[in-house]
């Protein structure tokens, strides 16, 4: 694994019963990229993604973040790891304000014994910071005291974009983020992801959307039947080629593939790498 690796996955398997969701899956995330991960329904994307953020443990395999291996018995976990994730359906709260959704379960008391002991939130600071961020992503709304249920469809996800940009430290995930989006609301969300990058957020996209995902991702992993049939980059490959090796219509050997190192290769690899094996 280069210094360039931020997140790397092996050997990933995760069975329901008869079922395989997940079947020796690799995976690789470099430092400043968009990485989109494309794949039929059912393929076992989400199911990957959530193995890497700790909504499910793997029956096998192991993930390194940032050269360390890690295994996250939950999503909070991963979070004190600095990843943050939007899951596939929609986490915010639409019955409360802007702020508060960005701030949600990390709430800033006030000062003094009006915080520490009556627990009195800070608001006005809050939706302070609040405001900054999104103006600093470029969100507009018009008031960051806006109940999320009264913003549209698109500005609802610019918020959960807007919260896993806020606190993420490592690197951001988006599960179908612009699904259920119109054309220019799916451009504004794009042109967020993008800032993300660009702040220097790691971001792994999984999309159905070719389009979108060839006009935002430098590399994208193509999913097939619970595992990675091949990395590549954006530039490398025509669409219609992608969509071949998803849907096993072409071999992924031709495609030009991108080289990832194994972790025997991997002289910074730590030992014991056993440990996600449960
Ligand atoms: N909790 C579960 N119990 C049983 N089977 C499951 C469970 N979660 C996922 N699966 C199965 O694992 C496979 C992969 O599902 P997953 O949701 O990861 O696919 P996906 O690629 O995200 O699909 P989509 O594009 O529709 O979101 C599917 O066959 C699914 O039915
Ligand atoms: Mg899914």
């Amino acid at each position: 694994m280069t210094t360039q690796t931020v997140l790397q996955a092996r050997g990933l398997s995760k069975r329901y019963g008869h079922v395989v969701a997940m079947a020796d899956c690799d995976f690789d995330l470099r430092a400043g990229e968009i990485l989109g991960v494309i794949g039929d329904n059912g393929a076992g994307k989400s199911t990957l993604i959530k193995a890497l953020t700790g909504a499910l443990v793997p029956d096998t395999g192991v993930i390194h973040l940032n050269g360390e291996p890690v295994s996250f018995r939950n999503p909070l976990e991963a979070r004190r790891a600095g990843i943050e994730t939007v899951y596939q359906e929609l986490g915010v709260a639409p019955a409360l304000e802007v702020s508060q959704n960005l701030f949600l379960g990390r709430e800033q008391r006030r000062p003094g014994l009006r915080g520490s002991l009556f627990r009195q939130l800070d608001k006005p600071a809050m939706r302070r910071a609040s405001a900054e961020h999104m103006a600093d992503l470029g969100i507009r709304i018009q008031s960051i005291r806006q109940r999320v249920e009264t913003l549209s469809g698109g500005q609802r996800q610019a918020v959960a974009v807007a919260r896993v940009a806020a606190w993420a430290t490592r690197l951001v995930v988006m599960d179908e983020p612009t699904a259920a989006l119109g054309v220019r609301e799916t451009h504004q969300v794009l042109d967020l992801i993008l800032r993300v990058r660009d702040r220097g957020l790691p971001v792994v996209l999984i999309s159905h959307d070719m389009p979108n995902v060839f006009q935002v991702a430098d590399r994208i992993h193509i999913h097939r039947l619970g595992r990675r049939v091949a990395l590549v980059n954006t530039g490398d490959v025509t669409m219609d080629d992608a969509v071949a090796v998803m849907t096993g219509a072409r071999s992924p050997a031709d495609v030009p593939q991108v080289q990832v190192s194994t972790p025997d290769e991997d002289a910074s690899s730590p030992k014991g790498t056993d440990h996600g094996e449960r």
